[in-house]
């Protein structure tokens, strides 16, 4: 069977938030990254397997990574690229500003993959240059690779996502910010339930409010069951991220109310899918029941952050 060739999608240079995507591509990525992963079949045939052309790609990555780095990694290589990565020091500005190393990266190398404390810090790479791409694998305020796998998962699960609900319970943090900035633009809406002063900044509701199409809603909640009420899909994530280590007891007796266990599932609609961008902590976000239930398509979602990221890739750089 032959391979179908990719559609051509238009460039942008940088992808620091879910924001970034101008009106209908991501709808277009999506459809590219499911072509993506039929074609993986092909290996070295599939049609995109030269597509980078021998480019290479900086990863800096400030913070621990399984899923991100290994997911860029193993996309750049099967699209005929090469990885480079570099020491994490060179995101602290100590030895140069950060301004010059991305000026010397942009002579190198095709895009910049970067995993940072400060989403101020993927900014200023991207502002410096006028060719490198810049990606965001991960800031404390934005995850937008994560989403791009969460709404293909979606995709896969539902079919037609217009109408359909997630519930986020949790912190609203990165992921969450990204999730409300993605899954309105296909027509899901979003409940978010966090305790009192974890909830979503109220710019970051703005923006999502302003991409919603299709009649979907984003809407806050403090009790998660008002949340998950109909949902037909519950998210998660850590109570804790990377970085916040010194407030993890105070955040442990916080969010200990807004667990995801098999009660607040059985309130959601009657098949609801549970989602986690990983890693989980069985025993504080979900319970160990939830994460291993039927319901839980948590490593759908970690598989497709490598077709979403080829995607990405195939759209800021590809021919
Ligand atoms: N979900 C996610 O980004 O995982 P890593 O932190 O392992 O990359
Ligand atoms: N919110 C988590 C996500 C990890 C993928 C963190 O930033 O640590």
């Amino acid at each position: 069977m032959k391979a179908s060739a990719p559609p051509a999608l238009p460039a942008t240079k940088d992808f620091l938030s879910v924001l970034d995507l101008p009106t209908g591509e991501l709808t277009r990525l999506l459809t590219l990254a499911a072509q993506l992963k039929a074609d993986r079949r092909f290996g070295e045939q599939a049609p995109t397997a030269r597509a980078l052309g021998g480019a290479h790609v900086a990863m800096l990555f400030e913070k621990p990574s399984l899923r991100t780095r290994a997911t860029f990694e193993i996309a750049i290589r099967e699209l005929g690229g090469h990885p480079l990565h570099l020491p994490p020091e060179f995101a602290n500005g100590g030895r140069e500003p950060l301004e010059d190393v991305a000026r010397n990266l942009e002579r190198w190398v095709r895009a910049v993959v970067i995993r940072t404390y400060a989403h101020d810090k993927a900014q200023t790479m991207a502002a410096a240059t006028t060719r490198l791409h810049v990606i965001n694998a991960l800031s404390d305020s934005e995850h937008p690779c994560q989403a791009l796998a969460d709404l293909l998962t979606m995709i896969e699960q539902w079919g037609e996502c217009r109408g359909r609900t997630v519930a986020y319970v949790g912190d609203g943090n990165n992921v969450a910010t990204s999730l409300v900035h993605a899954a309105p633009q296909i027509g899901v809406s979003v409940h978010v339930a966090s305790p009192p002063g974890y909830g979503l900044p109220a710019q970051v509701l703005e923006g999502a409010d302003r991409v919603a199409r299709d009649g979907a809603r984003i809407r806050t909640f403090t009790d998660p069951y008002e949340a998950v009420a109909g949902a037909d899909a519950v998210y998660t994530d850590v109570w804790t991220s990377m970085g916040q280590e010194a407030q993890a007891d105070v955040r442990r007796r916080t969010f200990r109310p807004y667990q995801v266990d098999g009660a607040l599932m059985a309130a959601a609609a009657p098949r609801a899918i549970f989602m986690h961008c990983l890693p989980a902590h069985r025993g504080e976000e979900v319970t160990a029941q939830v994460f291993e239930s039927p319901a839980s398509v948590v490593f759908d979602q970690a598989e497709n952050r490598l077709h979403t990221q080829k995607a990405l890739l195939l759209m800021l750089l590809g021919h």
